[in-house]
């Protein structure tokens, strides 16, 4: 069964905390970013784990191995449940985050690799040196790398998960943002897709900001939300 994350687009431990209680038992994993972490700190993930909640905590890393491997230990330490890597940093890197994940055991974090930023095109890709790939194949060639040194799962969007999820091995998480229910507004995102089509085509876990944050109701939200994934 997939799982919904609440991306926690906020900029305070307080505001977290609040939008967390609201929502209540209708959710149990949140995300917390650059933004907020940057703001608040280890602190706020230990507000979120005491209120029972699993924590995606979405940094991004992208250092020297050594570095990556340590960072990771002190996500394991707070209790973190899935965490991102930037695959552009290599094998040896991406082993490194995987290596010090395990340390923690079965319910230790989770290494999620992300592949493009979604932020990039094609001639983007050609400035910083990647030449004649299209993103989708920078997407795949990323993907592979990623998997093979060691990580447990992708981060992708809605329109690359199915293709990814059925090229890659069994047991791998797709963790995929850029969803909105029926009806919902798009906001900045372009490429969307239904939380029912992102499970059907293979994610298993779905990050949601703005259309449960923003909502009137976040609860009924969350729940219209996970209905569908239900549904697919
Ligand atoms: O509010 P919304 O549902 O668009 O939030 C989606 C979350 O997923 C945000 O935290 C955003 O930064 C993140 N994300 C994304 N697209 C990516 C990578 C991350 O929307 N390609």
């Amino acid at each position: 069964m997939a799982e919904l994350i609440v991306a926690l687009d906020v900029q305070t431990r307080e505001e977290a905390v609040d939008k967390i209680k609201a929502i209540g038992d209708a959710v149990g994993f949140y995300k917390i970013g650059l933004e907020l972490f940057t703001a608040e700190g280890p602190d706020v993930v230990k507000a979120v784990k005491d209120l029972g909640k699993k924590v995606f905590l979405d940094l991004k890393f992208h250092d020297i191995p050594r570095t990556v491997e340590r960072a990771v230990r002190s996500g394991g330490k707070l209790g973190v449940d899935l965490m991102t890597i930037h695959s552009i940093g290599g094998n040896a890197m991406i082993r490194a985050a995987a290596e010090a994940a395990a340390e923690f055991g079965e319910n230790g974090p989770k290494i999620l690799a992300v592949t493009v930023l979604t932020s990039l095109d094609e001639n983007d890709l050609r400035d910083v040196g990647i030449l004649g790939r299209t993103p989708a194949e920078q997407v795949r060639q990323a993907a592979y790398l990623a998997v093979a040194s060691g990580a447990h799962g992708l981060v992708c969007s809605p329109k690359e998960v199915g293709a990814l999820s059925a090229a890659l091995k069994k047991g791998t998480l797709f963790v995929t943002p850029g969803v909105r229910p029926q009806g919902a507004a798009l906001g900045d995102q372009k490429r969307v897709a239904t939380p029912a089509d992102a499970v059907r085509d293979g994610a298993t876990h779905l990050v949601v900001g703005r259309p449960i944050l923003a909502a009137p109701d976040p609860v009924a939200a969350a729940n219209q939300i996970v209905a569908e994934m239900r549904g697919a």
